[in-house]
């Protein structure tokens, strides 16, 4: 899996032909826009975590060019089904085999509405094993003791976590989250795209690597290969 960074939790997956684009926030991104081209964009699925307008904004401009399948909980789905976009509705703790791979909607403890203030179902994240690798991605989420079941079932050769602070986990329950997942790779997210969330890129990088994990912070449209 190649993964590639396009700003705040916003993140591009390749799995050899196919391309899985999650929560994307581009285009009104101050971080992005300029740099991201959402018409260069050609994904196959969109993941998306929760409604919050940070994670759903240039879903709708992508989906319609594109023709990407929609993955989200019962209540996103619905939203866009209604829309007249193609989606695969789930919920938590279900898994579902897709054409790339297997996709799990994990648990998140976060909120969830649609900038219109429409219900967007309960938040989460995603757990994705293809390529006999699995990539973890929390969502916009607290620390959560449930994080503890994800290594019963699963080896994690990256787990993707916000670490911004202040709407979800900042650096010291991440690395905790990183200790309930028994994962030493991270990649972060959600940070430093709004004064609420600006951190302090060495300071969290040096706490990682004391704890005994390696934090990674990707410049818009670096790639990581896991
Ligand atoms: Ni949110
Ligand atoms: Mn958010």
């Amino acid at each position: 899996m190649i993964i590639s960074f396009l700003g705040h939790a916003c993140i591009s997956i390749e799995i050899g032909q196919y391309n899985i684009l999650v929560d994307p926030f581009i285009t009104a991104n101050e971080k992005t826009k300029d740099l991201v081209d959402i018409d260069a964009l050609n994904p196959n699925y969109i993941l998306v975590t929760h409604a919050h307008q940070d994670h759903i904004l240039d879903v709708e401009a992508i989906a319609r060019r594109t023709g990407a399948t929609i993955v989200s909980n019962y209540e996103i789905a619905m939203y866009y089904q209604a829309k007249g976009f193609t989606v695969h509705p789930m919920n938590h703790g279900g898994s579902w085999n897709f054409d790339f791979g297997k996709v799990k909607y994990t648990n998140a403890i976060h909120t969830s509405s649609f900038p219109d203030g429409t219900y967007g179902g309960q938040p989460g994240g995603f757990i994705i094993h293809a390529m006999d690798k699995t990539l973890y991605i929390a969502g916009d989420t607290a620390l959560s003791m449930d994080m503890q079941l994800i290594p019963m079932q699963y080896s994690l050769d990256l787990a993707i976590l916000p670490i911004g602070d202040n709407f979800t986990m900042g650096v010291e329950d991440a690395i905790l989250a990183a200790d309930f997942l028994g994962c030493t790779e991270i990649l972060g997210y959600h940070y430093d795209t709004f004064g609420y969330i600006e951190i302090n890129h060495a300071h969290a990088i040096e706490k990682f690597q004391v704890g005994g994990k390696t934090l990674h912070l990707l410049d818009i449209g670096a790639k990581l290969e896991v």
